[in-house]
């Protein structure tokens, strides 16, 4: 099998690797020289654990190749799969010129059958557009070469994306022939083998399995988000709810963890792509402009508690923040809660001093010098006024809270992950804020 990856972003550089790993002859290809050159040097723009040397391990074995030219990529490809961006327009829905330009450019090199499968998260109806768009180029040529399209959404997380990829829980395929369903089988025959769920289906289906499964995980997070709050106004405590109501097997445990809001280049772009479908086919997903109302609000749940222990005045206050990323196990700054926090405190005149093990230089790229950035954990909290935990790096979950006090000018911390045992702070003395729990 011989399969071309059109963009190395997350997904694409991720599913290509993966492809690679199980014998499949993968091409990853993407516009910006810089990246490919980076890539054939085995050096990976983001941060995955694991994915290095996976990718360097693949390229040694003659089986990942990265390239700047589609058309030589998929000269032997059995199936194309399109991973580019999808970025939110103005309005919300997803900008799709990428997905139709490299759907344009397949269909004017196309020389042989092959599977055009959609990997972004694109919206429903995406996959008629690609088979439109590489149709026209085909026409123009006046060449007669038969393709399918499919839809195959990605499910992996950013931070465990390798599992997520070889070990899924389901793998969702929309197809509309037996010729591309039998090309589909074939390029994920290792995972059937190991009895992980393909789930074959009609396209519109799969597109709307994707958006589906990320609003109702929001609805979920949101909806705990919104509990917690309660929770601290009636006197209950928001961890034993979650482990009243996760104990329940139709609920779960997973993802009903509160916090200070989801973020990520997934969540928060596709509940506002699906609110715009849903809207635009005048079916407004009421449930889902609350998931976002409620996400928005809850980004700023720990600066209240700051302003209201700080009786509204947090000028000159020097803030320490422990971790700046989305969440723990990668750099992605992208829609962060830290974000909106350090933006609130810099207004209101505080001081912010930031950690985080990995995602610095992101937040430097973001937001440069307007805030400090200490050499590790404990640096950030000299002379600080508080110290806020704003993501759940495993490193911050134990730390030396007799140090800590040494170099705090106060004992206080507000903390929007849950981590920290209540008991063992007031033992300590410290002020102790968290999210949806009595104090
Ligand atoms: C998410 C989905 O989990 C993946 O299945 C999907 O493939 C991916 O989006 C995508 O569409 O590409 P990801 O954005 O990497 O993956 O991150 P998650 O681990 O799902 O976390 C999302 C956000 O929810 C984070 O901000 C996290 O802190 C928050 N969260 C998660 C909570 O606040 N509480 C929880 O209980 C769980």
């Amino acid at each position: 099998m011989n399969i071309t990856i059109i963009g190395t972003g997350y997904v694409g550089l991720v599913s290509g690797t993966c492809f690679a790993e199980t014998g499949i002859t993968v091409t990853c290809v993407d516009v910006d020289q810089k990246k490919i050159d980076n890539l054939n040097q085995g050096i990976i723009p983001i941060y995955e654990p694991g994915l290095t040397p996976m990718v360097q391990k693949n390229m040694e074995k003659g089986r990942l190749f990265f390239s700047t030219s589609l058309k030589d990529s998929i000269a032997e490809a059995d199936a194309v799969f399109i991973a580019v961006g999808t970025p939110p327009d103005e309005d919300g829905s997803a900008d799709l010129q990428y997905v139709l330009g490299v759907a344009r450019e397949i269909g004017k090199h196309s020389d042989h059958y092959m599977v055009i499968v959609t990997k972004s998260t694109v919206p429903i109806g995406t996959a008629e557009k690609v088979k439109a768009a590489i149709q026209d180029e085909l026409d123009k040529r006046k060449q007669d070469i038969p393709f399918d399209v499919a839809s195959n959404p990605e499910f992996l997380k950013e931070g465990a994306a390798i599992d997520d990829f070889l070990k899924p829980d389901r793998v969702v395929i929309g197809t509309e022939s037996e010729r591309a369903q039998k090309v589909m089988k074939k390029l994920y025959k290792p995972f059937l083998m190991n009895n992980h769920p393909v789930i074959f289906m009609d396209i519109p289906s799969a597109e709307m399995t994707k958006y589906a499964a990320n609003s109702m995980l929001a609805t979920k997070i949101s909806f705990m988000n919104d509990i917690a709050n309660l929770c601290e106004i009636v006197g209950a405590d928001v961890n034993n709810v979650r482990r009243g109501i996760g104990s329940d097997t139709r609920i779960g445990h997973k993802f009903i963890y509160p916090g200070t809001g989801y973020g990520g280049s997934c969540f928060p772009k596709d509940v506002q792509a699906l609110v715009k479908t849903s809207e635009q086919n005048g079916h407004p997903l009421e449930i889902l402009k609350s998931v976002e109302l409620v996400n928005n609000r809850q980004k700023s749940v720990l600066y209240r508690k700051m302003m209201t222990h700080f009786n509204g005045n947090l000028k000159g206050k020097k803030i320490a923040i422990w971790g700046l990323s989305f969440k723990p196990n990668t750099d992605d700054m992208r829609e962060a809660p830290a974000l909106v926090i350090i933006d609130k405190l810099l207004k209101e005149g505080a001081e912010v001093v930031a950690y985080d093990p990995v995602a610095m230089e992101e937040c430097h790229h973001k937001i440069g010098d307007s805030i400090g950035y200490a050499k590790d954990q404990y640096e950030a909290l000299i002379d600080a006024d508080a110290l806020v935990v704003v993501t759940e790096w495993n490193e911050f979950k134990v730390p030396n809270f007799r140090v800590m006090e040494k170099l705090l000018k106060n004992k206080l911390i507000f903390d929007g992950r849950n981590i920290y045992d209540i008991e063992e702070l007031i033992e300590n003395e410290y002020t102790y804020y968290s999210i949806g729990r009595k104090a």
